[in-house]
């Protein structure tokens, strides 16, 4: 793959109808739950991205077979003390924050050090927001720096916790889920709302868990040692691979989309909700429970006359992975939108935040920050592109890199993109499917 890519054209209207790869939340939960059922369970559509792919790799170090058929992946549980491997393992979970963080949660009863580290952008991302509950159910770090690489050992006398969790963060609620599995007697979390796979999940293999929702928070208890069975699972489509396409059409001239068969639990889909209150009209059909989880096509079409909104820090979580999007979205709607309580956003694969007043003062957007991690975006409906427009440094952070390119393909300019290799981390066909769409670069 070339080190750097070109646009220079704006797309052409397009009316299609498109498949977008598996979920990656529910991949990455897949494949980890899998490793502890008793027997084979099969996934269709799993993800095959790098974030996926070093899960598989960390849970094959840790003994447990794993293979890919022609349309399917097969994993061997070995039950919840199954993990077998040898003094001095190392788990390299590469760029992925969920898959460094859900899987320490999976090793609090391992009998040796196992040392879990990753690639230099997960390296700087806070991990003290899991060490902290794993040393209270008993497990050990050595050397602790609150980031990685962790080195942790086990305990064979670990103990339920009660835990509060503020930051609205699903992987550490989901690490905390994993720890309690492996823990006998009930772990109770009290946890301000975030995506909840990791809790169907657990519903669905019959995993003793009680949720109950009070006030802001969900109440969360997990009674651990319970074994389950093997499972199958089809995983959906992913919303936040799929929304680089809904801003795509929303934003280019007389096109239009459809999705099929993606994930739309409503712990995900704040980006549709907010879209659909600047003005787009996107829709749900054929709609589907699947395994607790709501799976349905999505229909989008373009859009003038979008408006700005201000977004209150409560939805936050259930649009994450989407802001840059959305920024992107207010610098061309009429008015000035505010983003309100992102500090988060700034402890993912690179600084979100920060780069979104980067990106869009290149465009010529007017931006202020407001206190508490906000951001207030002065909206441009006229905005047309037509500078010359580089894009590097971003720690290869794959949402950035497929922002650009969205940015370039509806707003025009002559723009340099490095890093297109960075799209193997959660989308490996974003490039050839926009492609097909009529992007040229
Ligand atoms: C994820 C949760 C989110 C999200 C990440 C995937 C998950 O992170 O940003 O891409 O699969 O649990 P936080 O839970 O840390 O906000």
């Amino acid at each position: 793959m070339r080190k750097i890519i070109n646009i220079n054209k704006v797309i052409k209207p397009f009316d299609r109808k498109i498949n977008i790869s598996g979920d990656k939340s529910i991949s990455i939960r897949f494949v980890i739950m899998a490793s502890m059922a008793k027997g084979k369970s099969i996934a269709k559509n799993l993800l095959r991205s790098e974030d996926v792919l070093n899960t598989i790799k960390c849970i094959k170090n840790l003994g447990i077979k794993i293979k890919f058929k022609k349309n399917y992946c097969e994993v061997m549980g070995n039950g919840l003390d199954g993990y077998k491997y040898k003094k001095g393992l190392i788990l390299d979970a590469g760029n992925s924050g969920t898959t460094a963080r859900l899987l320490s949660g999976c090793l609090i009863n391992s009998k040796k050090t196992i040392k879990v580290t990753g690639d230099g952008s997960l390296k700087r991302r806070d991990m003290k927001r899991i060490i902290e509950p794993l040393q209270k159910f008993g497990a050990t770090f050595k050397k602790n720096n609150g980031k990685l690489p962790l080195f942790i050992k086990g305990s064979n006398f670990l103990k339920p916790i009660n835990y509060t969790e503020l930051k609205g963060s699903a992987q550490c609620k989901s690490t905390v889920m994993l720890a309690a599995l492996l823990t006998p007697g009930t772990t109770k979390l009290k946890c301000l709302p975030s995506r909840n796979h990791t809790e169907l999940l657990f519903k669905y293999l019959d995993i003793p868990t009680k949720i109950k929702k009070i006030k802001n928070f969900d109440l969360i208890e997990v009674k651990g040692k319970k074994k389950y069975k093997s499972f199958n699972y089809n995983i959906p489509g992913d919303i936040s691979s799929a929304s680089f396409f809904i801003v795509l059409t929303l934003l280019s001239k007389n096109s239009k989309l459809k999705i099929k068969n993606i994930n739309i639990n409503p712990s995900r889909t704040g980006i549709i909700t907010i879209l659909n209150s600047m003005g787009a009209k996107i829709l749900f059909l054929k709609k589907k429970k699947y395994k607790g989880e709501i799976n349905a096509d999505i229909l989008i079409k373009s859009q003038k006359n979008l408006k700005a909104i201000n977004v209150p820090k409560k939805i936050n979580s259930t649009a994450i992975d989407e802001f840059l999007l959305l920024f992107l979205v207010a610098a061309v709607s009429k008015g000035i939108s505010t983003f309100h309580g992102l500090e988060e956003l700034n402890k993912k694969e690179s600084k979100r935040l920060d780069w979104g007043f980067k990106i869009l003062n290149m465009l010529g957007i007017k931006t202020k920050k407001i206190p508490n991690y906000g951001i207030k975006i002065y909206g441009n409906p006229k905005l047309k592109l037509n500078k010359k427009y580089e894009i590097k440094n971003f720690l290869k952070d794959h949402r950035i890199f497929m922002l650009s390119v969205i940015a370039a393909t509806t707003l025009g300019g002559n723009w340099k993109i490095h890093n297109p290799e960075s799209i193997n981390t959660s989308f490996p066909n974003f490039n050839s499917l926009i492609k097909k769409l009529g992007a040229k670069f």
